[in-house]
């Protein structure tokens, strides 16, 4: 399985460049594909300097149809791990249709590519967003309700579906990965740009010399603030490495996250530990709609079919940022 050729959606951007180092350690060669909406080509630049290994990139949307037929094609694919995508939840409110067209719509169409030419595995990066809002302070399973609030949250929930369709198909593989909050750098080239997640949002501030804000300190949480579930990055690539080498047929969706929860206040503190900057004065601020008081990972699927459990703590995720 080692020499396998895997074509990675997403593949300038935070997670998909993770995916590919791990899958390059490995043995198999990558194919990244990616319209640099959000992606950095200095980051697949990295990459072929540290791995000292060519490495095809095709700049391109992935509503280009007949361009990502014709990579797959070209470079004989044998699997696509699928993380191109637009992620951010606010803005999805706005531009629903957009989101729905490149969430759901192109995963279906590079599904239907992906069966035209003989692909047999795929791998999809959803979200921890298909669970929406929950109320209660239980871990989340793949089995339990999924209520997404967002267009984000849904169109992802919607695409899961067409990729069941397809793993389900006899001689296909594959599964979709359901991410909770994503930390961590594998290398400083490779950091995550955007301003989604909580960690990038606190180093933005501190950088401009602004406070950190929680909103939200009067949940019913150990110190009153939501708690999340927040994973490696470099263990999201392994687990992708996992599902791409398992031998046996996966569920159709797991959890990738620790299973453990740290509140934002938590977080703060650490960044602001990191930094030097622990006597910075932090904002609270009231909660915001839709922010569930809890919302983390049970991680037992992941491990009982797969053998997957994250590797990395909370604090060495938020040491490799500096
Ligand atoms: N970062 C997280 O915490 C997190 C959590 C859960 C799920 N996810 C999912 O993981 C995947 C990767 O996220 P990320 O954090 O690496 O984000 P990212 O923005 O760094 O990566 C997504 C990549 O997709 C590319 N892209 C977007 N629209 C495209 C299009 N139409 N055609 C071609 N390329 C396009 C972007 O340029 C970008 O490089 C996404 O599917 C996201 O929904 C991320």
């Amino acid at each position: 399985m080692s020499n396998e050729t895997w074509l990675i959606t997403g593949g300038a951007g935070y997670i998909g460049t993770h995916i590919a180092d791990e899958f390059i350690r490995a043995g198999k060669s990558v194919i990244l594909y990616d319209s640099l909406y959000q992606g950095l080509e200095p980051r697949i630049t990295y990459l072929r300097a540290h791995h000292k290994t060519e490495i095809p990139f095709i700049k391109a949307d992935i509503r280009d149809y007949n361009e990502i037929e014709g990579a797959i094609r070209k470079y004989k694919v044998d699997g696509i791990v699928h993380t191109a995508a637009l992620k951010a939840v606010g803005e999805s409110m706005e531009k629903s249709d957009e989101y729905f067209q490149v969430n759901l719509e192109a995963t279906n169409e590079l599904i239907e590519i992906a069966k035209r030419n003989s692909v047999k595995k795929f791998i999809f990066s959803s979200t921890a967003a298909v669970y929406g809002s929950p109320d209660t302070m239980d871990p989340c399973t793949e089995d339990g309700p999924k209520a997404p609030i967002s267009p984000y949250g849904d169109s992802k929930f919607q695409a899961e579906a067409k990729v069941t369709a397809f793993i389900n198909t006899p001689g296909n593989f594959g599964t979709s990965l359901r991410f909770f909050n994503v930390v961590g750098t594998a290398a400083p080239q490779l950091l995550d740009n955007s301003v989604e997640n909580l960690v990038p949002i606190v180093l933005g501030k501190l950088n401009k010399g602004q406070a950190p804000e929680i909103f939200g300190t009067d949940y019913p949480t150990a110190d009153g603030t939501c708690v999340r579930d927040y994973v490696d990055v470099r263990d999201i690539a392994r687990a992708h490495l996992a599902a791409a080498d398992a031998t046996s047929a996966l569920p159709p969706a797991m959890n990738i996250g620790t299973g453990r929860g740290a509140s934002v206040r938590e977080i703060i503190d650490l960044v602001l530990q990191a930094t030097n900057k622990s006597d910075t004065e932090v904002i609270q601020s009231p909660r915001r709609a839709g922010d569930p008081a809890f919302l983390c990972a049970d991680v037992s699927l992941a491990k009982s079919a797969m053998g997957f459990t994250s590797k990395y703590s909370l604090e060495e995720s938020i040491r490799s940022l500096f």
